[in-house]
């Protein structure tokens, strides 16, 4: 084929070409390797030798020509491309966003990150003990002797003869005095196991142990730090009471009073018309105790408290049935997004 007719058909094939693929099959036909203009090169073998140099400058211009033509239509095409794929990939910036649930923190977990700031505020730290303890810890090293009804087969979730799933964060208390001197002063917060079960008890559920031993503990060091405590919790109003009390491990022992906050003391349902709700127990650590860690009782004394967080999240959120901190209900757990 002649050079006129290449180009002639080159120019009325390409104007029909219209996407990619198109232009594609295309070049391999004209400008591939083996496309027509290349077999316009090869066939300079074929021209008498005085034509070679006139006719390989003619197929060169040629081989130009194409080339130039072929850009400008793959510009054309490439942005009618890109044209279709802005129109397809349109965003729609005045549609309403889609709406992600955020989660927010359980109950339980607010209370107990509550707790540690107000203590940390007045210098505690945080120390986790095990959930399975053994006799010495979780009883006898804290005063509870064999016979001590709390040991009770109705009470603790024995595992062996010796170990247990821990009655209480007061195990704790014996650890942190194993592993440092006074002066101390720690909480310990973790879940604790009770047989029993209705709708203030679970068999599981959480407490917070607070440690403070150092010299010249008193009860009155005790209370400070309790009534700083329901004030920051629950309102800048209430007061707190001690009530003597029992526990093998504190001596005097005592109940923890708050004065209603929803009543102002006064008496209403959340109080049962006393104007005291008890939050938590507490005491002066047995010397007996102090001893069993090998601390001097003559010279250092301690304060301890255990504070039932459940006891607190229901208190302060107003909920009647201890089961809705574990049931997992999310529409009950989403009211307490903050
Ligand atoms: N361990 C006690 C309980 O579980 C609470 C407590 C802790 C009492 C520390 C006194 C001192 O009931």
């Amino acid at each position: 084929m002649n050079m006129e007719a290449i180009k002639a058909e080159f120019q009325s094939e390409l104007n029909v070409v219209e996407d990619a693929k198109q232009l594609s099959s295309f070049w391999t036909k004209f400008l591939g390797k083996e496309g027509q203009i290349q077999g316009l090169m090869s066939g300079i073998k074929n021209v008498p030798k005085e034509e070679k140099k006139a006719y390989g400058q003619a197929v060169n211009e040629v081989k130009t020509w194409a080339q130039s033509l072929y850009d400008a239509k793959k510009e054309e095409i490439d942005k009618k491309a890109m044209m279709a794929r802005y129109e397809e990939e349109t965003v729609d910036v005045t549609l309403p966003a889609k709406h992600t649930a955020a989660g927010n923190l359980h109950p339980l977990t607010s209370i107990r990150n509550e707790i540690i700031n107000i203590f940390a505020g007045m210098g505690f730290e945080v120390f986790e003990g095990p959930e399975i303890e053994d006799d010495d810890h979780n009883f006898t090293r804290l005063n509870v002797l064999k016979d001590h009804p709390s040991r009770d087969m109705q009470d603790t979730f024995w595992l062996t003869e010796d170990l247990l799933l821990r009655t209480h964060t007061s195990p704790g208390q014996i650890r942190v005095m194993d592993a440092k001197n006074p002066p101390i002063k720690v909480l310990v917060p973790g879940k604790v196991f009770r047989s029993d079960s209705d709708a203030t008890h679970s068999p599981m559920f959480s407490q917070m142990e607070g440690l403070v031993v150092d010299e010249h503990i008193t009860l009155c060091d005790l209370q400070g730090m309790l009534d700083q405590f329901v004030k920051a919790m629950f309102s800048g109003n209430v007061k707190t009471r001690l009530r003597p009390s029992y526990f093998p491990f504190t001596e005097p022992s005592v109940e923890v009073d708050v004065s209603c906050f929803k009543c102002g003391g006064c008496g209403c349902s959340l109080c049962k018309g006393t104007g005291w709700i008890e939050v938590l127990g507490g005491g002066i650590v047995n010397n007996k105790v102090l001893e069993n860690c090998g601390v001097d009782s003559t010279k250092y004394s301690g304060l301890a408290f255990g504070i039932g967080m459940e006891r607190i999240a229901m208190l302060k959120y107003g909920i009647n049935h201890m089961g809705k901190l574990f049931e997992n209900d999310i529409e009950f757990l989403k009211q307490f997004k903050a």
